[in-house]
C-alpha cells in the first residue's frame, strides 16, 4: 500500500471485532521500532505486546456500556514505553558531549521517539490491513498497569495502542475529539521561510 492510501485511512479505531491476530503479524507492525529514529540512535523506545486474551481484559478495567467495547475486543495492546537513561548514556559519550558535558536537550527526545515508534505502529497495522487506536493510561491508572504488566521503574508508560480487525465505532467517533475539535487549516499549521 502506498504511503498516502494509509494516511487516507488512519484514524483511530475504537471498536473491534474480537477476532485475533496472528503472532507473525503482530511481529511484523513491532518490529517497525527498529527503524524509527531517535536521537543519537538510543533506541530508548520499548514496547510492551499484549495478546494474551486474559492479560487484554485485565488491561479494560471497566468499558462503559455506552460505547462500543474498545479495549476489550482488541487483538492486542502494544504499550510504548521509553527509558529516559538511555539518552543521558548516549548523550554522555565522547562523541557527543558539549564543552564535556551533557547536552541542554532541546526536547525530551525520549518522549519525541516514542511518538515516532508509536506513528510506525499505527501505519504497518493499517498496511497489514488491521485498525489500531491510540490511549493514555490516565496517572491514577498506571501503578495497576505497571503492577499487572510487570514493568520495571526505568520504563515510563508513553501510551497503549490498541490493534485488530476494525469494527464499525460510531459512538466513539461521535465523542471523538477528530468529531467534536475543528480541523485547524494548513497554514495555521504549515509556516513557509519564516513565521
Ligand atoms: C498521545 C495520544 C493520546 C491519546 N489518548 C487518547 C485516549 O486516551 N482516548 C481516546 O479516545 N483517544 C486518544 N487519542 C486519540 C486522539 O483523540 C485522536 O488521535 C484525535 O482525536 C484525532 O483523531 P484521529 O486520530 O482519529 O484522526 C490519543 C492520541 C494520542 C496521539
Amino acid at each position: 500500500m502506498h504511503l498516502r492510501d494509509i494516511l487516507e485511512r488512519r484514524r483511530m479505531v475504537r471498536n473491534y471485532t474480537g477476532e485475533s491476530v496472528p503472532r507473525e503479524t503482530l511481529e511484523r507492525i513491532v518490529a517497525t521500532v527498529r527503524r524509527a529514529p531517535s536521537g543519537g540512535y538510543s533506541q530508548g523506545q520499548r514496547l510492551l505486546v499484549v495478546d494474551d486474551p486474559e492479560v487484554v481484559a485485565g488491561l479494560a478495567s471497566d468499558e462503559n456500556p455506552n460505547l462500543e467495547p474498545w479495549f476489550t475486543t482488541a487483538a492486542a495492546h502494544i504499550l510504548v514505553l521509553t527509558r529516559e537513561e538511555d539518552y543521558h548514556d548516549r548523550y554522555r559519550k565522547a562523541d557527543k558531549l558539549q564543552d564535556g558535558e551533557e547536552i541542554a536537550w532541546p526536547a525530551p527526545f525520549w518522549y519525541v521517539d516514542a511518538g515516532a515508534a508509536l506513528m510506525l505502529i499505527l501505519l504497518a497495522a493499517i498496511d497489514e490491513g488491521l485498525s489500531a487506536g491510540v490511549y493514555g493510561v490516565p496517572v491514577e491508572e498506571e501503578p495497576r498497569v505497571r503492577e499487572l504488566l510487570g514493568i520495571p521503574d526505568d520504563l515510563k508508560i508513553v501510551a497503549g495502542v490498541t490493534v485488530g480487525h476494525g469494527a464499525p465505532d460510531p459512538e466513539w467517533s461521535k465523542r471523538s475529539s477528530r468529531s467534536t475539535q475543528r480541523r485547524r487549516a494548513i497554514d495555521e499549521q504549515v509556516h513557509w521561510n519564516a513565521w
